[in-house]
């Protein structure tokens, strides 16, 4: 499949399709329950396989966020295509390693590991254990003396960079709760010199946030991990890659946004002209390996008319898709059964809360289903079951074919669950 079918499409007869497919065949193929998210499994490889060109055999890795999704076909696709991941908690480092992750290719990431947490990833051998603070690097020495281990540790630094970005996404600011800022750098290095039989210092990482539609913020902060490598070096530290986090942004369909082979390009060029070479660079990409290739595919309950209002109302909601709710995300609706265009609706779901709400969307006549689009990322990763609603079902499409259909919670389980409680 060429990558010009990836993620979702109309044809010339204006049907819309995703991975190449017509999406009404394949919800009837997957059995028509909504809501369901669909991902096109190879739309999400080729893309992979793009950001993974970009590096030229330099030494790399590309460390998946899993946070994005979690789906083991997927993560299994990103791994095909050669990538690692960045793990957050026990559950994504645990899901990465029954997926058969290698794990000298898992960085575990997060301001407050548990110490089962970091007892975890050092059994498992990890690149890397990112300490965000030096509490938590203390603690790492702490748990590798008691397992009688030689941690693999990275610093993750605070660069202080503003980026132009939702405040709930900007990581790499001065008030922020993540990374260890320069004013603790030294106490940090002097930690590790401290520790030689518990630590090994083996990158430098920074995550300045999320949706960068433009590399420059993102190199700024590289440069900050960059000063920081030769610093390690000088001090004598092996170090054996930088770590230049995620946060490529995509195109929601209101601004472009650079491509990750963009943004890994000019990383590539900003290391070597540091001096950094020979050190291999790890990526964190989350939201552009995946948010493209999936949609949120729901059911059009009703229409509802009031003088000059109206309004679509779904059977998918804020605990299906939350981005709307949490950061007035504004995601693109196709009606899965009209072409674009027509009078404007106010598109909202079922909940209880007037958040609920996905915005405009002109269509001709009331449509019985719509894709929300580029829903891939931090769709099912953030959904939940509020007002009693089962998570949404997952579909998965692999060069134009149906492969997996999972999850859809039905109402008896959610219901003995909670008369559990
Ligand atoms: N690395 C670290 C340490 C992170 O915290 C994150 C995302 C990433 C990598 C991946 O960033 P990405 O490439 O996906 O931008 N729920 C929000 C996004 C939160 C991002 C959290 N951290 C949203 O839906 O926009």
């Amino acid at each position: 499949m060429t990558t010009t079918q990836a993620g979702f499409q109309r044809d010339a007869t204006g049907q819309a399709l995703l991975g190449g497919r017509p999406l009404l065949e394949l919800l009837h193929e997957a059995g028509g329950a909504t809501p369901a998210y669909f991902y096109d499994i190879s739309g999400i490889e080729a893309g992979v396989a793009s950001i993974v060109a970009a590096f030229r055999g330099e030494p790399h890795l590309v460390a998946y966020a899993v946070k994005a999704n979690s789906a083991a076909s997927i993560v299994a696709a990103v791994a095909r295509q050669g990538a690692g991941v960045d793990a957050v908690s026990a559950g994504e480092l645990t899901l990465a390693r029954r997926v058969g992750v290698d794990p000298r290719r898992i960085v575990l990431s997060g301001v407050a590991k548990r110490d089962d947490e970091l007892d975890l990833a050092l059994r498992e051998g990890i690149l890397a254990v990112q300490a965000e603070s030096v509490t938590e690097l203390r603690r790492v020495a702490g748990r590798a003396r008691a397992l009688g281990a030689r941690a693999s540790v990275s610093l993750r630094i605070n660069p202080s960079v503003e980026i132009d970005s939702h405040s709930h996404v900007a990581t790499g600011h001065d008030d922020a709760k993540f990374g260890i800022a320069a004013r603790d750098l030294d106490e940090a290095l002097a930690v590790v010199a401290g520790e030689p039989t518990a630590l090994a210092l083996v990158g430098i990482s920074t995550h300045v946030g999320s949706m960068l539609t433009s590399p420059e913020a993102y190199l700024e902060s590289a440069r900050a991990v960059c000063r920081v490598a030769l610093e390690a070096r000088a001090r004598g530290h092996a170090l054996t890659f930088v770590d230049f986090g995620g946060g490529f942004g995509i195109d929601y369909g209101k601004a472009p946004a650079a491509t990750p082979a963009t943004f890994v390009e000019r990383a590539l060029a900003l290391k070597r002209e540091q001096g950094l070479g020979d050190l291999m660079l790890v990526v964190e990409p989350g939201r552009s390996v995946v948010g493209p290739y999936g949609v949120l595919v729901a059911r059009v309950v009703q229409a509802k008319q009031s003088g000059a209002r109206r309004w679509l109302m779904l059977d998918a909601g804020m605990n299906d898709l939350i981005r709307p709710a949490l950061y007035q995300a504004s995601h693109r609706i196709e009606a899965l059964d009209h072409p674009p265009g027509g009078a404007p609706y106010r598109v909202v779901g079922p909940i209880c809360e007037s958040a609920d709400d996905f915005g405009d969307f002109a269509v001709g006549d009331v449509p019985r289903y719509v894709a929300i689009r580029d829903a891939g990322a931090y769709g099912f990763s953030m959904a939940s079951e509020y007002n009693g609603r089962p998570l949404p079902r997952e579909v998965f499409v692999e060069g134009g074919r149906l492969v997996k259909v999972s999850g859809g919670g039905d109402v008896e389980d959610w219901v003995r669950r909670r008369l559990e409680a």
